[in-house]
Formats: C-alpha cells, sequence, structure tokens
C-alpha cells in the first residue's frame, strides 16, 4: 500500500485505505506495508498515516510495517505502534539528495539516531534504493552497494531490502549481487524489491529467489513508484508473483483467489487500469470451452462466444 499509493495523484480515501488493509490482512500476507510517516507536504497521498495506522484492524501473525525518512517519521510510527520501521536510503548520493534531501552521510548518522531512540520497541528494516542503478547516475558499483551495506550493519541493522527503484536491475546482476550479500552476511534478512518499469521485475524476482531471497515486496495490481525518481513505476505486481511462485510448485501461503478479488477493486479506487497480468488474463488454470465447430458454408472451427463465455475458474 505504501508504495502502491504514494504515487497516486488523486487521494484515496482514509476509510478505503483501511479497508484494504484489513482484506489484505485476511490474504495470508505476512507483512504489510500500510502507509509512510514522511511529511505530507512532500507525500501527500499519505497524509493519512495516523488515521490509517490507528484505524485497522491488527492480525496475529501479520507485521504492519510503515515508511520513514527520518526521525520526526520515526517518532510519528512509534506513537501509532508500528511493528517494523522501513527507514529508507539511496545507494546514489543524488537520489538520496532528491529524495530526501540530505547526503548519505547524513542519512547513515540519522539511521543511527532512529535505531537509538527506537531501542527496540520495534523493528526496524533498511531499504537501500537505486540499489541495482540510479536515474540520475546510471550503474551503481557492485561494491559501492556492498560498502553501503557493511555502513548499514555497522549500524546494527540485520534486516535489509535491496530496491531497484526504477527498474534498472536485470537478472546476472540481481543473482551476482544477492549471492554477494549472503555470502558475507548469511544471517542477514534480505527482501528484494523490484520494479516492473522494463519488464524484467518477474525475471529478478526468480534470480533473487534463485539466490536465497526468500522475502519479496510487491504491489496489488502492480502500482508503485517513487515521486523522486524520473521515469518511475510500478512495483512488481503482487497477484502475479504469487501466481508465479505457486505454478513453480513454490508455496507462498498467500491465497491468489482472494488477492485478485482485491485487486479488481483497484482501478474504480485509483481511477485508471492497473498493469497486472493475472487480473485480466486469469490464473493458468483459467479454462475455456472448446470451440464450436460452425457448419454454415464454414471449414474453420469458430471460437464459441466471447471472453465471457469462458468458464471462470473459481
Ligand atoms: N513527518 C511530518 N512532517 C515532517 C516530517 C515527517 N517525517 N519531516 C519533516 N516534516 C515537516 C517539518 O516539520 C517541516 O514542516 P513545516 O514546513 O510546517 O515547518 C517540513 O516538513 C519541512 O521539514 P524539513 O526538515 O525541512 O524537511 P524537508 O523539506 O527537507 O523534507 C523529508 C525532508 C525527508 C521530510 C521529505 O523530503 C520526505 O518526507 N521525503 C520522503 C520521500 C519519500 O517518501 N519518497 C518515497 C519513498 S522512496
Ligand atoms: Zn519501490
Amino acid at each position: 500500500m505504501r508504495d502502491g499509493f504514494q504515487i497516486e495523484p488523486v487521494f484515496i480515501p482514509t476509510d478505503k485505505k483501511i479497508d484494504l488493509a484489513n482484506s489484505l490482512s485476511r490474504t495470508g500476507l505476512v507483512k504489510i506495508e500500510v502507509t509512510s510517516f514522511a511529511s505530507p507536504k512532500t507525500i501527500p497521498a499519505l497524509a493519512d498515516a495516523e488515521q490509517v495506522m490507528k484505524g485497522i484492524d491488527r492480525i496475529d501473525g501479520v507485521e504492519y510495517a510503515a515508511l520513514v525518512p527520518n526521525l520526526r517519521g520515526a517518532e510519528r510510527a512509534i506513537a501509532c505502534d508500528v511493528d517494523e520501521l522501513n527507514i529508507v536510503v539511496s545507494v546514489s548520493e543524488t537520489h538520496n539528495r532528491a529524495n530526501l534531501r540530505l547526503s548519505r552521510a547524513q542519512s547513515l548518522q540519522q539511521i543511527g539516531e532512529i535505531v537509538r531512540f527506537v531501542n527496540d520497541q520495534a523493528q526496524i528494516n533498511v531499504s537501500l534504493s537505486t540499489a541495482f542503478g540510479c536515474p540520475f547516475e546510471g550503474e551503481m558499483a557492485d561494491s559501492n552497494l556492498l560498502d553501503f551495506v557493511a555502513q548499514t550493519i555497522d549500524l546494527g541493522i540485520m534486516r535489509l531490502t535491496l530496491c531497484d527503484t526504477t527498474g534498472m536491475a536485470n537478472p546476472a546482476q540481481v543473482r551476482r549481487l544477492c549471492l554477494a550479500v549472503f555470502d558475507r552476511w548469511p544471517q542477514l534478512s534480505l527482501t528484494a524489491h523490484f520494479h516492473d518499469t522494463r519488464a524484467m521485475g518477474l525475471a529478478n524476482a526468480l534470480a533473487a529467489l534463485e539466490s536465497g531471497v526468500v522475502r519479496f515486496d510487491a504491489s496489488l495490481g502492480g502500482l508503485g513508484g517513487c515521486p523522486f525518481a524520473p521515469g518511475a513505476s510500478g512495483n512488481i505486481c503482487t497477484e502475479d508473483l504469487v501466481h508465479m511462485f505457486e505454478e513453480m510448485g513454490g508455496c507462498t501461503g498467500v491465497n491468489l483467489e482472494k488477492l485478485l478479488l482485491l485487486a479488481r477493486q483497484l482501478p474504480q479506487l485509483v481511477g485508471h487500469n492497473v498493469p497486472g497480468k493475472i487480473i485480466n488474463a486469469g490464473p493458468s488454470s483459467r479454462r475455456y470451452p472448446p470451440p464450436e465447430l460452425c457448419n454454415v458454408g464454414a471449414s474453420q472451427p469458430r471460437l464459441a462466444g466471447t471472453d465471457t463465455s469462458a468458464i471462470d475458474p473459481r
């Protein structure tokens, strides 16, 4: 919900956000990033963070997370009893200044302050934006990322997310970097966060999975994007990701049918179509009636009816 809604131009009513969080809680997802405690002037779409966080019904077994850009955001998140603070910082100096108006060194110092302030009242995850490339600076050297991971871990952080903010990652790079991180820090709780800007999102997720990553950020319907990264577009789509992993024989613990029911409500909620594929195509288990032979002067079989005559997989 955080990445999904932060870039939407039309404000989604608070009660609708609460309803969606409550419904997502019942799909089997283990973590929901509900909102962001950013400056409401910077991210007006999520200006109702307190109301949403306090308005949701919490379910055992689900972690409720929120993005935190600075100490002020951490204070607000702790006041709302957030389970996990997701602190954002960019591997690219230029993107960090565009997004947070701080140098990377200032951001790292601030993460230290937040860790001391939180003092075990909540979990802390650090999301490393532009980990695979920056729309301003271009390619990020592997050593640049690994040094940054090391500096973050030195601050006591053991939950890290590698974020491909504008879809610049490719599967070979994802494999190389995830393996390098696990090689140095096998105990790290690593999450992968991909955007499908260049149609490599699911391929990157698969490369991360094959490199040992078992936690993925994704967004219902494939919404999302960073408002301070030129060319940003949606995250990989939650229901498409669940569908792929389940089709491969994996067990995500997430109920695809429930996700699809929610995803189908999104176009009305956000006022435009969403990029997800399974929402339109249906899962691979979808079946259609075989074509009926039309014997009135034609030798070719013709498809009976339109798409609406398809057998509903549910
Ligand atoms: N929550 C609420 N208000 C905040 C805040 C927070 N976390 N951080 C700053 N503010 C307020 C300040 O009180 C100040 O308010 P005022 O104008 O009424 O005095 C105003 O915002 C500016 O504060 P300042 O410290 O000068 O911050 P800034 O303008 O340099 O903005 C950030 C810095 C980090 C707050 C802002 O850029 C931000 O929220 N960025 C988040 C970006 C993001 O979420 N990107 C998408 C995720 S990748
Ligand atoms: Zn993102």
